[in-house]
């Protein structure tokens, strides 16, 4: 017997939220966005999409004209509407500590839990400490009118920032952690087309759900930081850790995704995510287990310290008045996410040392003026450079890659470049007068 297609909320529409709402959407589904942000959710009923996603925008008009996606910020009308509830909140890190916050985990179950008066499936999706689904069980039961009616299951996402859409559309894989059979046909005919396209599905209990998640990201850092503690060597050594990384992505078991040396990782995960596990560990009595992680988040770090060390090379250890044109403010290319980002802490560490620093981002320079207000900004990377005595590369966004280093030769002070991302041609740039830095590498 098959499962009627179920009724969706998405409760909370950040990136992962609003993506999820609308996708569902596009896949066919009568989808209710939820969220406290008043402003957030008007932007979204009149279509704009307010953070910066490729691709996004489009399918949210169509998605609105559809007529299958609505928006509303109270959780009283997402309870009587829906028969799959999302949770798709953020668990930052929290202020004085490693753990992550679960507060607005709890008030939105909460405040959901309080309106479910029949049957109804509520889906954690954000990145959580393992344990927190047994306990959001036992809030959701003692809360919900409909008591034990309600059931709580976890389904992590693992969508990247900039390949959203695609992620959610089409994933790698689906993770259904579950403590009923109803619960799994529930989660099944909420992802009936994701599924119907061949997606595997892992069905699972609970804590390893919540455990998928962190143990993947865990990975992804631990995988960069591998290859940026390579480049520390390298940099001792006189070799090259590009052509070090090259030749150890040609083993297919160790390949060449993610293994990408640099100024490292940021955003709005893995540092956090990282932090949150081992801090969860340590609860646990097993903090030894991924006593690991702790080093690498400081190899990440380290990146950062070391960005501005060449800075200071380049410039005879001075940095005072020194002027600083900083390509890139976003954690990444392809997003407006400043979120730990960073190019962004080498721009206020060199801005802090007493150096006079111009930051342009194609997407993030809003958020990042927000945040950082002491730096200067500019619209495009030609007047950012103009007169410079450094250029730093921290965000590969294409547009820097294809810069022209004749061209923006001619409006700097210095032909003085830190690649921090390794995406430039070190040779095209030497050849056109540059004197070219990155980390890692002779
Ligand atoms: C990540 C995970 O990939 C995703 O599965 C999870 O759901 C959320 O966290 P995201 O934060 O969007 O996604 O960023 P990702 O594309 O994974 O990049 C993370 C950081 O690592 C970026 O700052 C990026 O610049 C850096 N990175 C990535 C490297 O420094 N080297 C690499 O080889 C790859």
């Amino acid at each position: 017997m098959t499962t009627p297609s179920p009724r969706l909320t998405v409760i909370g529409t950040g990136y992962l939220g609003a993506t999820h709402a609308i996708c569902m959407a596009i896949l066919g589904f009568d989808v209710l966005g939820v969220d406290v942000d008043p402003v957030k959710i008007e932007r979204l009923r009149s279509g704009e999409v307010p953070f910066f996603e490729p691709g996004l925008p489009e399918l949210l008009a169509k998605a609105l004209d559809s007529g299958r996606l609505r928006f509303t910020t109270s959780s009283e009308e997402a309870a009587e509407f829906g028969d799959v509830h999302f949770i798709c909140v953020g668990t930052p890190q929290q202020k004085d500590s490693h753990a992550a916050d679960l507060t607005y985990v709890d008030s939105a179950v909460e405040s959901l839990a309080r309106h479910l008066r029949g049957r109804a499936l509520v889906v954690g999706k954000s990145t959580v400490p393992v344990g927190t689904a047994a306990r959001l069980t036992e809030l959701v039961q003692r809360v919900a009118p409909a008591g034990t009616d309600v059931e709580l299951a976890w389904n992590p996402e693992f969508l990247r920032e900039g390949y959203a859409v695609e992620d959610t559309l089409r994933p790698d894989r689906l993770v259904f952690g579950t403590d009923s059979e109803w619960a799994e046909q529930q989660l099944r005919a909420a992802f009936a087309p994701v599924i119907a396209q061949g997606t595997p599905v892992v069905v699972t209990d609970l804590p390893t759900a919540e455990l998928v998640k962190v143990a993947a990201n865990s990975f992804l850092a631990t995988k960069i930081s591998y290859i940026n503690a390579m480049a520390e060597v390298c940099e001792a050594t006189g070799a090259d850790v590009t052509g070090l990384a090259t030749a150890l992505a040609y083993d297919d078991r160790i390949g060449g995704r993610f293994l990408k040396p640099g100024l490292g990782f940021g955003g709005g995960c893995l540092p956090k995510d990282i932090r949150a596990f081992s801090h969860r560990a340590e609860e646990l009595g097993v903090g030894q287990a991924v006593a690991f992680l702790r080093e690498v988040d400081g190899i990440n770090q380290r990146r950062r310290a070391r960005t501005v060390d060449l800075v200071r090379e380049l410039t005879g250890g001075e940095l005072t008045g020194v002027r600083v044109t900083a390509l890139g403010a976003a954690f990444k290319p392809n997003s407006d996410d400043i979120r730990d980002a960073p190019a962004l802490d080498v721009a206020r560490t060199l801005h802090r040392s007493g150096a006079q620093v111009t930051v342009v981002d194609p997407a993030a320079t809003e958020n990042a003026r927000r945040a950082f207000p002491e730096l200067d900004y500019a619209t495009d990377a030609m007047t950012a450079a103009a007169g410079a005595d450094v250029v730093l590369l921290l965000t590969e966004w294409t547009q820097f890659r294809e810069i022209d280093p004749h061209a923006m030769g001619e409006v700097v002070g210095r032909r003085r470049i830190v690649d921090g991302r390794h995406a430039l041609d070190p040779a095209q740039w030497r050849a056109a007068g540059w004197e070219y830095r990155a980390l890692g590498r002779p």
